[in-house]
């Protein structure tokens, strides 16, 4: 087991998520009530739920939900798939089989944590910032310049967590290409995928795109299902998916074999999810557009371009870490300072803080934060 330092976000969430009174910095979007998700069901399906049997399951996953799975991709079929414990067991087995001591990875920042710390805690890293003076744009020549004889992995994440971002389809195809032609894996990270302001923005997954890439994806954020704890990775290297098997064996051996069907019902009604959830999004943005517009002086605003997080900047001379505090300490509205997304590996923007757009009802929270903001006057 590789020594791994704290985790920020969780160390931040396990003191605030659950005490904070308006939690204004969800990365996943309004949840559902199992009654909500059944009512979606297939007769069948909701059947075969009803009826389980308790019983482990195929370490790859239930093979009915693989095969919804993979009906999601252009190129994929079941045995393309293996599922895990959300999509943070999928990034720690798959570095932990696709990197050695000596071997190198180029991880683009600013990024969820884990996505650096864990090859990190492996082999060298580089990263490669996405540029805040310019939309967040990610430089393919900078990318191509990082990679090593020895790199081999790159990962990236879009729509990205905390920034919003999403690059072209040209550009990421582009560096599909340039993975393949290096030889290397590249490891996408698509779990916000299907959330993108402008559907015709939505990439296309990194899987369709190259036998040798893995796309991850889960049931926990586009979808708003974290507590089924499903995650997937879809790759069309059988030998891969065969090692990241053999890690499993070591982890979860298994997933939960009731999550196994929800997720499947829910994969199987996720163009309705996702209408409803893009719907809530795209409702809740004029409250933050108006809460923004007021406080014009104190915070430069930009939505995202997919996902339902969005990274502000604080203008404030008090710093954004002191801001941060404060607000939750005095107004009981938690978001997440910059300091959470500060990178081993690259300069962060370090006025920055995350703010989630995707749960119901955020005006309560706005509402707060708006009140607070004005008595600091
Ligand atoms: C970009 C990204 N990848 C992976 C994960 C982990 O997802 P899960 O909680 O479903 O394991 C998260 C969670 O916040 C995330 O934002």
């Amino acid at each position: 087991m590789t020594r791994l330092p704290d985790f920020r976000l969780e160390t931040y969430f396990s003191r605030w998520e659950f005490t904070a009174r308006h939690h204004l910095t969800a990365s996943d979007v309004q949840t559902m009530t199992l009654s909500e998700l059944l009512a979606l069901a297939e007769d069948k399906d909701r059947g075969a739920f009803e009826n389980l049997s308790l019983g482990y399951t195929e370490t790859f996953g239930d093979p009915a939900l693989r095969e919804v799975i993979a009906q999601s991709y252009e190129h994929a079929d079941a045995d393309d798939v293996i599922c895990f414990a959300g999509a943070e067991e999928a990034l720690y087995l798959a570095m932990n089989v696709l990197l050695d001591a000596g071997d190198h990875a180029v991880v683009v920042t600013p990024n969820y944590q884990a996505a650096e710390t864990v090859p990190l805690a492996l082999c060298e890293v580089t990263g490669v910032a996405l540029d805040p003076d310019r939309d967040w744009a990610l430089d393919l020549d900078i990318v191509a310049a990082a990679i090593r004889p020895n790199t081999r992995v790159v990962s990236v994440n879009f729509p990205n967590n905390p920034t919003g971002k999403v690059i072209d389809t040209a550009d990421f195809t582009a560096l599909a290409g340039l993975c393949d032609e290096r030889g290397i894996h590249l490891f996408s990270d698509e779990v916000y995928r299907g959330l993108e302001r402008d559907p015709a923005r939505t990439l296309p997954q990194a899987a369709d795109l190259s036998e040798r890439a893995l796309s991850l994806n889960v049931t926990s954020k586009s979808l708003g299902l974290p507590g089924l704890r499903i995650g997937w990775i879809t790759c069309r290297d059988r030998t891969l998916r065969s090692r990241l098997e053999r890690a499993k064996h070591y982890t979860t051996i298994c997933n939960s074999a009731p999550s196994e069907v929800l997720a499947r019902i829910a994969l199987k009604a996720r163009e309705t999810i996702l209408a409803r959830n893009w719907a809530l999004i795209a409702a809740n943005l004029p409250a933050f557009e108006a809460f923004f517009a007021e406080f014009a002086d104190d915070f430069e605003w930009q939505a995202p371009d997919g996902g339902c997080v969005a990274y502000p900047r604080y203008l404030g001379a008090d710093g954004v870490e002191e801001f941060c505090t404060r607000l939750v300490e005095e107004a009981g509205v938690l978001l997440l300072p910059a300091s959470i997304y500060r990178s081993e590996l690259t300069a962060t923007p370090a006025d920055r803080f995350r703010i989630g757009i995707g749960r119901r009802n955020p005006e309560e929270g706005l509402t707060a934060f708006a009140e607070w903001m004005r008595a600091r006057r």
